[in-house]
């Protein structure tokens, strides 16, 4: 069985990092390479790495010298173990990665991965590769398929790519240069994708991109179509019970999405609109391309077609320049717009971003105070969210047993995870479940059917 071999992939990003992980799993199958959990037994260790902030970024060092004395544990046994960084690290850096850490065979950039069976081959010669371009051919047509199988382990709620890079170039970010320009697959591809998703079980679609809803990707008639109009044609596939999108920009939330959200059932109420700041100054420095009040008048719209939709948001502190005036903005804003969630971030100096240059630069421990004030924040909002199901009746997409024995998980429209008795025959369809209680991070409920009318009551249903 010499062709037989292990590969082992580590997501350290988004979900489009993770998205591309389980694509090179699927791209090394046909050169006989099949899935580890477990790095110590692989022939082969891919480090999918993230360059959003330092943290991201430096956590690649510390794990490949973790890797490192994996491979050398390996070669005393007579064993090959070849390491290989991937992702957006790999894109940015490059060979100063090898250079850095002789351990690594490998560095292959982000628009590369359909080229990993030829250079895993020629890396088993002895070579050290590192290949970071930007080519010209489409990786998504190039890249091989998920095989059923693997569809099937990796559950009913998957990712599909649908559109990358970005050329929004908000001042702090990398990612337009790790990921390059926007560029958007075609409509009958991703639609062929999900259908084959569907019929391997897959029940639940999230589009993702890192600007997704600057989504124009080729119709069936030749014009470039809108993210909205893709949902509109997505519903339509047979199996498909849920679609999501994500991470969008408030400046491309255009009528076509917004009017999908009124009309397409399977379309999940719940939206992560990233507005990072809610002052319109810093806005400006960071170049959004978007004031405060264009925020707000994208999430009015939006509750205007959808009244139940629900948000959440992704925002920096400590932006050079940030005062607390414009800090207290932010703080506003989060209460304006009232989130079911969101993600919060100190503001990390990325090498290569204009805003490295800008002076003013604020001091740590004023950021990290910052961030605890909007850190809390933020919890009381989810709480509030969170409070605010308990009586109602949710669908939930039963996923997976739960920690306790009769026990299901899943989630609610809003991404909440629910626990709920029902039998394991329930796992993969949606069902009514009344909410009763809550745990930190978590909803409690009821299937609605079990429910006799005075329980309800009880419940304060
Ligand atoms: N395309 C998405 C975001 C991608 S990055 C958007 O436009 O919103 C995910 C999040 O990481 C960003 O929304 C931002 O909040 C955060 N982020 C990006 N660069 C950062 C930096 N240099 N420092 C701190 N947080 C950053
Ligand atoms: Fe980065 Fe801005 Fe592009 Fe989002 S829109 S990926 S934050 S440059
Ligand atoms: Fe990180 Fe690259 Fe995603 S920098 S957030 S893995 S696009």
């Amino acid at each position: 069985m010499s062709n037989f071999r292990k590969v082992h992939v580590k997501s350290f990003g988004c979900q489009m990092n993770v998205y591309d992980s389980h694509r090179m799993a699927d791209a090394l199958a046909p050169a006989g390479y099949s899935e580890t959990a477990q790095p110590d037994d692989a022939d082969l260790v891919i480090l999918n790495t993230c360059n959003i902030r330092e943290k991201a970024a430096d956590k690649v060092y510390s794990e490949i010298g973790r890797i490192r004395v994996m491979k050398l544990e390996a070669a005393a046994q007579g064993r090959r173990m070849l390491i290989a960084v991937a992702g957006c690290v790999a894109q940015a850096e490059g060979e100063e990665i090898i250079r850095r850490a002789s351990a690594v065979d490998l560095v292959v950039g982000s628009q590369n991965y359909h080229r990993l069976p030829e250079m895993i081959a020629r890396l088993r010669e002895g070579e050290k590769i590192v290949d970071t371009e930007f080519p010209v051919e489409d990786k998504f047509d190039a890249l091989a398929a998920p095989t059923r199988a693997a569809t099937a382990k990796r559950g009913i709620s998957s990712f599909v790519t649908v559109q990358e890079g970005c050329d929004k170039f908000c001042t702090f970010c990398v990612v337009p240069y790790t990921r390059g320009a926007e560029v958007s697959r075609p409509v009958e591809k991703i639609a062929a994708e999900v259908a084959r998703l569907a019929e391997a079980g897959v029940q639940e679609v999230t589009l993702i991109g890192q600007n997704v809803n600057a989504y124009h990707g080729e119709g069936r008639d030749g014009a470039p179509w809108s993210l909205g109009r893709l949902l509109y044609r997505l519903a339509d596939v047979p199996g498909i019970a849920r679609l999501r999108y994500t991470t969008s920009h408030p400046r491309d939330m255009d009528d076509e999405l917004i009017a999908a959200h009124a009309d397409l059932a399977a379309l999940m109420p719940y939206v992560h609109l990233p507005v990072q700041s809610g002052s319109d100054r810093i806005l400006a420095a960071m170049n959004r391309k978007h004031t405060r009040q264009d925020y707000l008048d994208v999430v009015a719209r939006l509750r205007a077609a959808r009244p139940d939709i629900a948000f959440s948001s992704d925002f920096i502190v400590g932006f050079p320049g940030e005062t607390d005036d414009d800090f207290n903005d932010t703080m506003r804003l989060l209460d304006e717009v009232g989130y079911a969630g969101a993600y919060s971030f100190s503001y990390s100096p990325r090498p290569g971003t204009p805003a490295v240059e800008l002076g003013d630069q604020v001091p740590a421990e004023v950021k990290l105070a910052r961030l605890h004030r909007l850190q809390a924040e933020i919890t009381r909002h989810q709480r509030n969210f969170n409070t605010s199901c308990v009586g109602r009746t949710l669908e939930v997409l039963l996923e997976k047993p739960g920690r306790i024995s009769g026990q299901l998980v899943g989630k609610s429209p809003y991404l909440q995870s629910v626990h709920v008795m029902a039998p394991p025959s329930m796992i993969g369809s949606q069902a009514p479940v009344v909410i009763t209680d809550l745990g930190t991070n978590t909803l409690f409920g009821a299937l609605a059917e079990t429910i006799s009318a005075p329980a309800l009551a009880l419940a304060g249903a």
